[in-house]
């Protein structure tokens, strides 16, 4: 291959440079982009040339990562001037979820090829804005969903698929890590020195900062994050679809949960289960638990010996694993097969590759991919947001339509009340099995009070400047 068909077409046709390496700009300098800037230092024919954030503590580390290792880039604290710099042929995108579609749609706009982390959006509405930037502009996006290029994952999934242990009977994701409190502050918090918060606020509602920690935090802030769901549960929602195939939203989905045993300042539920039913696929359960086994307890619960991962159950065996790869058991727990995983460590060099080529098809995330999966986890978190105090035994009666949906609500009221959580009242939120159009991007099934709460949430209130725009 010519030195000529491998330039990135953005920066070749702007300043015609003979050079086949890719200039990055990473634009959120904080825990999960400090890996990126790890891994990307390690790769060939890629040189980070730019670093943007609104905090000038975390832009300082991130440069003297760099420096460590006798790269220079050049600092920003407005994304905007980054994207103005014709020397930055793409752009990693690592700040909180609230400013991924915006950042997204600018980066086209500026004809900047995009890696964007996950959950890509913040809400439904930002799902087609981000797609139609990427084609408008003919944009190599890639989601951070990992997982879709672990090797031992993808291996298993052909098997799955192969028949080998016969039809997929159900498939359960599930992430239990703890989450400690996050105290609750008793007013408005000082803004942290160096840090602009107006930018980091963002298309978000300016509000004063009602919680310790400004920065991973905003996970548990509706206005910024998704919660677990869109956090941990965005992998195992997107495991799920990558798994059974699925290429459409779910026909029906339920949401149930809550946030216990933490009088705390976060709001997002901190256990949490999603039922998705697919067209023509088996069901799927994505559950997140934050609490320990039990109050003060010093592990997590598991399914089959899992953590984080999914057990896709069929007729004559299972697969448990995920990230990493797995394994597949047959039905008395015996091990049958292993597909050791990689991790997904070569997604960033797939995004790179198809930079080069410009071939969008052989992106393992490409941005349609990843908006699918980030409205899955809005989905479950409309639902979740639209339901009402429910018992358990209406919960089960709403859910309980095969045997392992009827087990996991089981198990998640004896995980609540082995936290002390008083499971007599109402204890769990639970929606109804809940429809999307998402054409008319309307809810339907919830009753007239859950479909008017997720129909509200679907695009928010924008701040001006930073509107999500209607034309990208
Ligand atoms: N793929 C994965 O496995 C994985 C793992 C962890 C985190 N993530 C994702 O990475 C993202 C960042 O997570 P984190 O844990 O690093 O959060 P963080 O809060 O530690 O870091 C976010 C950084 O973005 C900066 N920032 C905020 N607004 C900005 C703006 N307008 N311009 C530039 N910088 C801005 C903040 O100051 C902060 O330094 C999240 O979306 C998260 O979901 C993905």
């Amino acid at each position: 291959m010519s030195m000529a068909t491998i330039l990135p077409r953005a920066r070749a046709a702007k300043n015609g440079s003979a050079n086949d390496t890719i200039q990055l700009g990473i634009i959120g300098v904080g825990s999960k982009a400090r890996g990126h800037i790890e891994h990307l230092l390690g790769l060939e024919g890629v040189r980070i040339v730019a670093l943007c954030d609104v905090d000038a503590a975390n832009l300082d580390h991130g440069q003297s990562i760099l420096r460590e290792q006798g790269v220079r880039a050049k600092g920003y604290r407005d994304m905007r001037r980054l994207l103005d710099n014709p020397e930055v042929d793409a752009v990693v995108i690592v700040t909180p979820n609230h400013w991924h579609a915006l950042a997204t749609i600018w980066a086209c706009q500026a004809g900047k090829d995009v890696y964007v982390e996950k959950p890509v959006t913040h809400n439904l509405w930002e799902g087609k804005k981000v797609v139609e930037a990427a084609r408008k502009y003919k944009r190599v996006v890639q989601a951070g969903t990992q997982n879709r290029s672990d090797t031992g994952f993808r291996q298993a999934i052909e098997y799955i698929r192969e028949g080998r242990i016969g039809k997929t009977q159900w498939m359960h994701g599930l992430w239990f890590k703890e989450r400690k409190s996050l105290g609750r502050v008793p007013g408005p918090q000082v803004i942290p020195d160096g840090v602009d918060y107006d930018l980091w606020t963002g298309p978000a509602p300016m509000e004063p900062l009602m919680r310790q920690r400004l920065h991973y935090d905003w996970h548990w802030d509706w206005d910024t994050g998704n919660g677990d769901m869109g956090n941990l549960g965005a992998h195992q929602l997107d495991d799920c679809a990558h798994a059974l195939g699925a290429t459409t939203l779910p026909k029906r989905f339920l949401c149930l949960g809550g946030r216990y045993a933490r009088a705390d300042d976060g709001e997002t539920p901190n256990v949490q289960a999603a039922f998705l039913e697919f067209e023509n696929a088996p069901p799927v359960i994505v559950e997140l638990r934050g609490l320990p086994h039990q109050t003060g307890g010093k592990y997590m619960d598991n399914l089959r010996g899992v953590r984080s991962g999914n057990i896709v159950q069929c007729e004559n065996g299972y697969f448990s694993g995920g990230r990493g790869g797995g394994i597949i058991y047959d039905n008395d727990g015996k091990r049958m097969e292993k597909f050791p995983g990689d991790r997904g460590l070569t997604h960033f060099e797939n995004w790179l590759e198809a930079i080069r080529t410009r071939k969008r098809s052989s992106l393992r995330a490409e941005i349609e991919v990843g908006v699918r999966s980030a409205n899955l986890c809005h989905l479950a978190n409309l639902a979740f947001r639209s339901g009402l105090p429910t018992t358990t035994d209406e919960v089960e009666r709403r859910v309980g339509q095969y045997g392992h949906a009827t087990d996991t609500v089981h198990s998640i009221a004896s995980h609540l009340e082995a936290n002390d959580v008083d499971l007599k009242g109402a204890a769990l939120t639970c929606s109804q099995w809940m429809s999307y159009d998402s054409v008319k991007m309307e809810f339907s099934g919830g009753g007239d009070y859950g479909n008017s709460i997720a129909n509200a949430l679907v695009k928010p209130n924008y701040r001006a400047p930073y509107e999500v725009p209607k034309r990208v």
